[in-house]
């Protein structure tokens, strides 16, 4: 049969030398530009379109997608999909039409509705990830019209609600914990039900779904579809390459093109050349290097081609892996029963998991394989396509050669001059023996990956896919071929279990054939020395081949009726090879995005507007981009750019720094170090209250990850380049060795001191509490690890010099008032000299507090130097390396209890690891213990050591220390629970305080007895979640299942907190609008929008006309340290309300003066409104400025924030993987200000929180430099990872006398609650160790008093369920 021709890329007809494409609308043509130019860096350099954010800059991450739209001559259409605008290369760009968030709509056109349910649903926090979530939703809504399926209804779109969710996710945002992103996305969706929607300002409790449509900003497709504009379409039949020797960028168009540029005389002559096709591998490979040629492979029909004939299909191998899924589905939706067909289709579900859409769409197959074969790169594809028997055809010099890719694979690293052409992969059909004895034979295929996100966008600790031919003999199934493919383990490419293949080849499966296969393929995949979790990957080979033939073994116990595979009652292959082929069937299917949500609120008038959900201020102009960042603003004439050069040793001295060449490199303008300080400077790139910290390391180093010079260049990426090409040269010699860890601090006595002020006091006589106990547990250890902020804007400063030696610093910065005396401190000026301007914070969680000063310091001291401006957008990598994180600590304690459960006496020996300076670490003893002293301990005492350590310094992150402090107080209550076989939840209920025991745990912090909220909590909780009720059905779900167990857990959470004084500014101008000025930063948190509604109420006092709807009227504007003096921290969960309460006391003031005119007016015409009010105080000389200083009652300076949280999770026993099935929670708000500011906070610090307990590994090399120091090595929870069912009741607990209008803090106490979900996964765990034993295994402990470290990570769970849980079971079987 002829092949069939799918799908070609367009024909060229012309050549161009200059590069034409559209961004939102607007025509580009560029003559000449660097061919390794980003589309983002040209968009954010030469564009105003600033909506495209570098959060990562390897694609994983999202925050810089943009809708790319191209014709398609075959289709005779154009295509819209999502890119990421930091790997594509602008070049290729050539003819396309780029649509960006502003694209869509913006506050001149109007916003896109899009935007508006985006604010509307409150899925915007800090906004940097929101206009990429935007484009994401965006395309899949364009991508929807194209379905043939009936017109929805108004408002809503051809979208489903499961494609909505999928549609985000690659794309990460730290803030919001993802719920209101999926709702904004489902509002679309036309199968959503109003119902499940959540919290919004659209509609109220109780209106109808019509009612409920109606109110969401309309959608029409035809109006809000996408431009893809005239002059563009009018050139789509002359199809243009970029050919140009400017640019130094090459589109041929046939083989012959390729050829004569591969082999010209220019490019022989030791030219460096770049084959190029979606260009994502630099995301991976982070390309420095500089090419002289870059030859675009996708114009060439042979590369872009896809072809299906009898025996299978052939792909070009630059066709986007997209394609390449969509083309094997569309096979499989033709002809479904073909078992080759079926094999098409779980390739391309697979394939759905490489990387995400957004990279997908531009990702070539056969890029994907080149990086597997010539840089040993973890491929999906590699394993899936060995596994089916494919073959590729490459290119080498003039040969034409088709091998096997199992030969490709095996040759050495291929030249860059060889180029792959295409990969076949074949249509499978099972062998048909008329001569066989078998009546019927079939093809099983599965394929595996265990990674930590569920959907993708995570390299998998094991991939595999297995083929085998099999048939049915009396005796059950025989194997009559098998092939086993398995890939990034940590070996160097893909391979086949040879061993195990031959071994099961011709087998008829059995428990005891099954049980020597797992043998030999534990001894066959083994990952290379080095290799992380080495043991962990191996088991998982075992689990996959397992859940892959078990179900097929004879004599096998059948009443298995979970895990991977399904029952199998009887061995009919039909029946097997439909289940097989079968997804509802094969594997049960969990949900794997948020399946239910319900936001319980109470708001109250009381204090109106205060109290209203008002939409959080700026959210529209976040979605659609316009908000201005410090990276957004435009670079100044003159600009220089700036890079850290890191130190990458812990104790060392530095002799020197050097580059390869004599000369400096490209673009650099200067390296500055400590020596550049000027005379009556010093040294100083950061303070706390405990003290300054050095800006560069002097002549030695202290820490891995110290700045030790800055280097300036021309572009932002000459300097990063620049500063990871300088060679250090360091010495060692008669220097200590460093201390890497607490132990090591505690033998050579290095620790910083803690203020007697600061330490936390002890309760209760210990020795006495002991003596009441029944039991005893003694020194037992638990070790917490760092956690890295992973805000989405990395750290950021443009430093501008002004007249007579003055600065104007732009930071995104939490506390810029301390960065105004460090700045003025190391540049030996008066303070009045410096002047800070933060507008807002892509995200802080503390790390922007202190971490950020040494970063604007630099771009301030170089600009001084330099006399030219200075900026700096930390590449990621750098971020992660000096960001220093949360404070790793380990716990000693010893527990004294009653047979009861009760405690009566608990000892912690605490050793922090604080790093080599004191930050903000001696204030960690306090907020350790503010949180652990949650449960009445009867006698509490501790030792606290702060230790001094040769690693970057830790700061403080969203609930510094108390996030510890409350996990090992569960901790405790867990390993009591266990010792005396009693339910977890009990022995937690018997330790809460009752209020008497609260007061004497807290003092003062503790209010007043009907503050004292947590027990109502508790209780209620215990009915909304029916606690009770889902005990029982777990108990009855884990006898039934073998593969999977289920836990549940419900923790409780006291947060003690500190007010802090704030300052206050309120300006009202000619027109009635209001100007505010807070100390607070607006981080995503909401400050701004609290602080506007505390202005619009206390405002709207004054009782005239129009008053009572202020809140539009007021405009909160950027923090300036020379206007607003004494700002101090955003931090500590509770700046929002002492602004608000600054604020108050201006508007009072305001109010104040404004009375007497008001009666005066009033007595004089019988309407006064707002407007009339103020304009005639300004014509009165009435002072309509007012500014204040909020300083906090020392007796109401602390309180405490109470909550609970019950979580369901479900641990799979074969891979370490984790659910969250369910999470509930209730916490106090007060009365919250905004309850949906609040609940935003709840929701953002859970998921964050459980970032910390399940997921993010902050990993150091042996010296203590950070090495999961990308988006590949870190990963934080991304939708697929959050709770699938995420119930959230923001408790408004009434009057609180001593609180800013009754409202309580909300920013980090909840992360607390996450804890939660590791509590519920050790509840699981515990399930499987019961089980292991049973089947004979000898466990390391006991099964109940185990440890599960944090973060439970998959090899975590599944070294504790039992690495050889699989061998174990077998063996059981056979064993009679
Ligand atoms: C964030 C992210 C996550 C990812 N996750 C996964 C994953 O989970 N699983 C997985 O398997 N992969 C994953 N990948 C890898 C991804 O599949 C590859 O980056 C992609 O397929 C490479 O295709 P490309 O067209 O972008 O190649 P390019 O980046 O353009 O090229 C890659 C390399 O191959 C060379 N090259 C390209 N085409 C040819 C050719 N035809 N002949 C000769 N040389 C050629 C180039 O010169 C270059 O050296 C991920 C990538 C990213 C960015
Ligand atoms: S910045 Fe492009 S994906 Fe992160
Ligand atoms: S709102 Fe998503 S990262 Fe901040």
């Amino acid at each position: 049969m002829e092949a069939e021709m799918i799908c070609t890329e367009p024909r060229p007809l012309s050549r161009n030398e200059s590069l034409v494409f559209a961004v939102n609308g607007e025509r580009f043509e560029i003559q000449n530009i660097d061919p390794s130019t980003t589309l983002l860096h040209f968009l954010r350099s030469q564009t105003p379109f600033k909506s495209v954010k570098l959060g990562c800059g390897e694609g994983g991450c999202g925050a810089c997608i943009v809708l790319l739209s191209k014709y398609d001559p075959v289709l005779k259409k154009v295509e819209h999909f999502t890119i990421s605008s930091c790997l594509t290369l602008i070049c290729s760009i050539n003819g396309c039409s780029i649509t960006t968030s502003e694209g869509l709509g913006n506050s001149k056109d109007g916003f896109h509705p899009i935007h508006q349910r985006f604010a509307g649903f409150h899925a915007s926090q800090c906004g940097f990830c929101t206009p990429g979530m935007c484009m994401s939703l965006f395309s899949a809504l364009v991508n929807a019209e194209e379905k043939q399926s009936p017109e929805p209804s108004p408002g809503l779109s051809k979208l489903t609600v499961s494609e909505a969710e999928k549609a985000i996710t690659g794309n990460l945002c730290r803030c919001t914990g993802y719920r209101p992103i999926a709702d904004a996305c489902k509002s679309f969706a036309y199968d959503v039900d109003m119902e499940d929607l959540g919290f919004n300002s659209f509609w109220r409790k109780g209106d109808t779904k019509e009612v409920k449509v109606s109110r969401l900003p309309s959608y029409s497709p035809k109006e809000h579809s996408c431009m893809y504009p005239r002059f563009l379409k009018d050139n789509v039949k002359s199809v243009i390459l970029l050919n140009s020797r400017r640019n130094s960028w090459y589109a041929p168009a046939t083989i012959q093109e390729l050829l004569s540029l591969l082999h010209s005389d220019v490019v022989q002559n030791g030219t460096k050349i770049k084959l190029v096709v979606g260009n994502t591998g630099t995301g991976y490979y982070k390309d420095t290097e500089i090419y002289d040629k870059y030859i675009d492979l996708r114009y060439i029909p042979d590369l872009s081609a896809v072809r299906r004939d009898n025996s299978g299909f052939e792909f070009g191998a630059a066709v986007s892996i997209s394609k390449v899924i969509f083309n094997l589905k569309e096979e499989q939706k033709l002809n479904s029963c073909l078992d080759g067909n079926m094999v098409f289709k779980k390739i391309a579900d697979h394939m759905e998991k490489v990387a995400s859409g957004f990279i997908r769409n531009s990702a070539s197959l056969g890029g994907n394989l080149v990086m597997a074969q010539r840089n040993y790169f973890a491929s999906d594809i590699t394993t899936l396509l060995l596994a089916v028997g494919s073959s590729v055809s490459i290119l080498e010099g003039h040969k034409h050669e088709k091998v096997t890719l199992q030969e490709f694979l095996s040759r050495p690293p291929l030249d860059s001059r060889i180029v792959l052409i295409s990969v076949h992969i074949p249509f499978l059909e099972p062998i048909r023996n008329n001569d066989s004895v078998e009546t019927s034979s079939g093809l099983l295929f599965e394929s595996y990956r265990a990674a930590a996100r569920p959907l993708g966008n995570a390299l998998p600790y094991l991939n595999a896919a297995f083929l085998a031919d099999v048939s049915c003999n009396k005796n059950g199934v025989l194997v009559n071929n098998i092939q086993l493919a398995f890939g990034a383990y940590g070996t160097r490419r893909a391979t086949r279990a040879r061993e195990v293949e031959e071994y099961l080849a011709g087998k008829t499966l059995s428990v005891g054939i099954l049980n020597k296969a797992v043998e030999l393929v534990k001894s066959s995949v083994i990952p290379e020395d080095g290799t992380s979790h080495a043991a962990y990957r191996s088991s998982l080979a075992v689990s996959y081949l397992f859940s892959f033939l078990f179900s097929f073994s004879n004599s096998v116990d059948y009443a298995i009726s979970d895990g991977p595979f399904d029952k199998t009652d009887g061995i009919l292959l039909e029946e097997a090879c439909k289940r097989n082929n079968d997804d509802d069937h094969s594997q049960i299917v969990q949900p794997t995005f948020l399946s239910s949500a319900n936001q319980v609120v109470e708001s109250s008038r009381e204090y109106y507007p205060i109290g209203e959900s008002i939409i959080k201020s700026g959210s529209a102009i976040q979605a659609s981009g316009e908000a201005v960042y410090v990276d957004d603003i435009p670079s100044p004439p003159n600009c220089l750019h700036g890079a850290f050069i890191n130190s990458t040793k812990p104790l060392a001295r530095v002799k020197g720094i050097s580059f390869e060449s004599d000369s400096l490199p490209n673009g650099v303008t200067a390296i500055i170090s400590f020596k550049d300080i000027p005379e009556g400077g010093e040294n100083v790139g950061s303070k706390t209250v405990f003290g300054f910290e050095p800006l560069f390391a002097d002549d030695l180093t202290r820490c891995a990850g110290e700045p030790i010079a800055f280097v300036l260049a021309e572009t932002q990426k000459y300097a990063d380049v620049a500063a990871k090409m300088a060679l250090v040269d360091y010495d060692t010699k008669t220097i200590d060795p460093p201390i890497l860890t607490v132990d090591e601090a505690v033998d050579r006595a290095s620790f910083f001191d803690v203020p007697p002020f600061l330490y936390p006091e002890k309760v209760g006589d210990f020795v006495k509490g002991m003596a009441e106990a029944d039991h005893k547990i003694l020194s037992t250890e638990v070790k917490l690890n760092s956690q890295y902020y992973f805000y989405m804007e990395t750290q950021t400063a443009l430093a501008i010099p002004d007249e007579d030696n003055c600065m104007v610093i732009y930071s995104s910065i939490q506390c810029p008032e301390f960065l105004h005396s460090v700045i003025a401190k190391c540049l030996g000026v008066p303070e009045h000299n410096i002047r800070v301007i933060t507008r807002r914070v892509g995200g802080g969680f503390g790390g922007k507090a202190i971490k950020a000063m040494p970063v604007a310091t630099a771009c301030a001291l170089a600009a001084y130097k330099l006399c030219r401006p200075v900026r700096i957008y930390l590449d990621r990598k750098t971020d992660m390396i000096m960001a220093g994180g949360r404070h790793p600590m380990k716990i000693t304690y010893t527990v004294g209890f009653k047979s009861n459960g009760k405690i009566t006496a608990l000892h912690l020996d605490i050793l922090i690891n604080a790093g080599i300076k004191p930050d903000i670490s001696p204030a960690m003893p306090s907020n350790i213990l503010g949180a652990l002293k949650k449960y009445d301990w009867g006698a509490l005492s501790f030792d606290i050591k702060v230790c001094k350590t040769n690693h970057p310094s830790k700061s403080a992150m969203r609930a510094p220390g108390e996030v510890q402090g409350s996990f090992v107080a569960d901790a405790v209550i867990e390993n009591v629970a266990s010792v005396l076989s009693m339910g977890v939840d009990s022995v937690r209920k018997r330790n809460l305080h009752t209020y008497e025991s609260l007061n004497l745990f807290y003092g003062s912090a503790a209010g007043d007895s009907i503050e004292y909220t947590l027990p109502t909590i508790w209780d209620k909780l215990a009915r909304s979640s029916s606690y009770v009720d889902r005990i029982a059905m777990i108990e009855q779900f884990n006898g039934s299942h073998k593969w999977r167990k289920r836990g549940i857990s419900r923790v409780p959470i006291v947060h003690e907190v500190l007010v802090r004084p704030a300052p206050g500014k309120v300006s009202i101008l000619w027109d009635g609008s209001i100007v505010v000025e807070v100390g607070g930063i607006e981080l995503g948190q909401g400050l701004w929008t609290k602080v506007k509604q505390m202005t619009a109420y206390a405002l709207s006092t004054i009782q005239c006309d129009g008053s009572e709807n202020l809140v539009e009227k007021v405009r909160v504007i950027q923090s300036d340290t020379l206007s607003l003096i004494q700002g101090g921290f955003t931090a500590g969960s509770t700046t929002s309300e002492s602004s608000c309460e600054a604020v108050r006391l201006c508007c009072n003031v305001l109010v104040e003066r404004l009375a007497p005119l008001k009666k005066q007016l009033q007595e004089q015409m019988d309407f006064v409104n707002w407007d009339i009010l103020i304009l005639q105080a300004h014509l009165q000389a009435v002072n309509l400025v007012s500014s204040s200083y909020y300083v906090p009652e020392s007796s109401s300076i602390r309180y405490l924030n109470y909550g609970a949280a019950v979580s369901e999770v479900e641990v799979n026993i074969l891979t370490g993987e984790t659910r969250i099935l369910r999470s509930d929670i209730i916490y106090d708000c007060g009365q919250s200000m905004n309850p949906a500011v609040d609940l935003g906070q709840i929701e953002g610090a859970f998921v964050q929180g459980i970032g910390f307990f399940m997921l993010e590994e902050y990993l150091t090399n042996t010296e203590g430099l950070v090495i999961a120091d990308s988006t590949w090595t870190y990963k934080i929870p991304t939708i697929d990872t959050i709770p699938k069912q995420f119930n959230v009741e923001v408790l408004n607990s009434g009057c609180h006398k001593k609180r800013v209008l009754s409202s309580k803090a909300s920013g980090e106490p909840p992360l607390l609650l996450a804890s939660s979900v590791h509590c519920a996964t050790r509840a699981a765990i515990k399930e499987a160790r019961k089980q292991l034993k049973s089947w004979g295994s000898v466990l390391d402990g006991s099964d109940s008093t185990f440890q599960l470290e944090v973060p439970a990570t998959m090899p975590v769970v599944k070294k504790l369920c039992g690495l050889d849980t699989v061998e174990r079971y077998l063996q059981s079987l056979l064993t009679p």
